[in-house]
């Protein structure tokens, strides 16, 4: 059995535990043998990136970070950026990825990544490729699993950051905003700023209202507080409006979200001049060591990716319900992000403890 093995999307920490998972638990097993596409599906595309994976390929990669096969968020074989002489336009060449993987004599492919990624393994097992997902994003947004190998590893570094800005505050009497990733979902955002103690934490899932911010703020100084740490969710909006973007979609490319803290921070200063400074922690989310959490959950969705294809099975995503690594049909995972419930039981405990969500 010949399995190939794609990372789509962006990356993040823990998906070379996954491919490491995957050759070691194959490698077991004289029948199988793991091809590693390169660059999300642009090896298929091409038809030459593709490589054989041993043992060796993937001894000590499991403290890595990023992806020993690379990876694009550009690469949707169904909506593929070609240059004509009319620009750039998008073609569907969905037909070559599966000629490109039949002649590669690949039986299987596992696709590692979020829920782009997961839509396009879904749409190929609809034309007759065999897939197995395995789902990846730092921003804990996909359906159908209770969270994602990344995420950890991102919470972890927003919050050290926190943890940083709150001693450079409290010497300078500042107000800290530190925006964060996560696109639509505020996971990231919450988890930091719980742990961090944020004393705002901004989501998408909850408009903002710059005066209850402000009041908040005032507040806090009439309390006594003389600096305060907001965390912005990169997503996050005012009430009515809309998310901030850096770049808008193109063909190929997804729109890029950013600016949404110092957007926010404008507004603030309608009700008087803040000390203020503004952090983006951008990809320092995602690159560099995946936590121990992270790499332990990536290892065990890869050697259940291994059994569903040894098993013969198609379509289906490895997943975690509650302690318990399983599967799902990929479709449950698609069409829709996963975001924090506004009136969840983490929001309440945010509340709860005095923490200002924005409205
Ligand atoms: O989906 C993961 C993510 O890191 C988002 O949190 C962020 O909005 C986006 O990817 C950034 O993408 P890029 O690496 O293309 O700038």
């Amino acid at each position: 059995m010949r399995i190939g093995i794609s990372t789509g999307g962006g990356d993040c920490p823990g998906l070379n535990a996954v491919i490491r998972a995957v050759v070691r638990a194959a490698e077991r097993f004289s029948e199988c043998e793991v091809v590693g596409i390169h660059d999300g599906l642009e090896g298929l595309i091409r038809g030459d990136g593709l490589t054989t994976l041993t043992l060796a390929s993937v001894s000590d990669i499991l403290a890595r970070g990023g992806t020993i096969l690379g990876t694009t968020n550009r690469g949707n074989p169904f909506r593929y950026a070609v240059r004509t002489e009319a620009g750039v336009v998008e073609r569907d060449v969905s037909d070559r990825v599966i000629a490109n993987a039949r002649a590669a004599g690949l039986d299987v492919v596992i696709f590692v990544g979020g829920d782009g990624t997961q839509d396009i393994a879904a749409r190929l097992a609809a034309k007759g490729l065999r897939v197995i997902g395995v789902p990846k994003t730092i921003d804990n947004d996909l359906l159908a699993t209770d969270v994602t190998f990344g995420f950890d590893t991102a919470v972890g570094v927003a919050t050290e950051a926190l943890d940083r800005l709150r001693t450079t505050a409290e010497s300078h009497d500042r107000t800290m905003l530190l925006e964060v990733m996560g696109r639509h979902a505020g996971w990231i955002a919450v988890q930091a700023g719980l742990a961090g103690g944020a004393d705002v934490i901004v989501i998408p899932e909850i408009p903002y209202n710059i005066a209850a911010i402000h009041a908040c703020l005032e507040a806090r100084r009439l309390a006594g507080h003389h600096f305060h740490l907001i965390v912005v969710s990169e997503g996050a909006m005012p009430g009515g409006g809309s998310v901030s973007l850096v770049a808008e979609q193109t063909a190929g490319k997804v729109a890029r979200l950013g600016g949404a803290a110092e957007r926010l921070l404008n507004s603030l200063m309608q009700f008087g001049e803040y000390e203020a400074r503004v952090t983006v922690l951008g990809h320092l989310q995602r690159g560099g060591t995946p936590t121990p959490c992270d790499r332990v959950l990536g290892t065990r969705f890869g050697v259940r990716a291994v059994e569903l294809a040894r098993a013969g099975a198609s379509g289906r995503m490895v997943c975690l319900h509650g302690t318990h690594v399983t599967d799902v049909p990929i479709e449950d995972a698609v069409g829709r992000q996963r975001t924090v419930d506004p009136e969840g039981e983490l929001v309440r405990t945010a509340r709860a403890i005095g923490v200002c969500m924005g409205d």
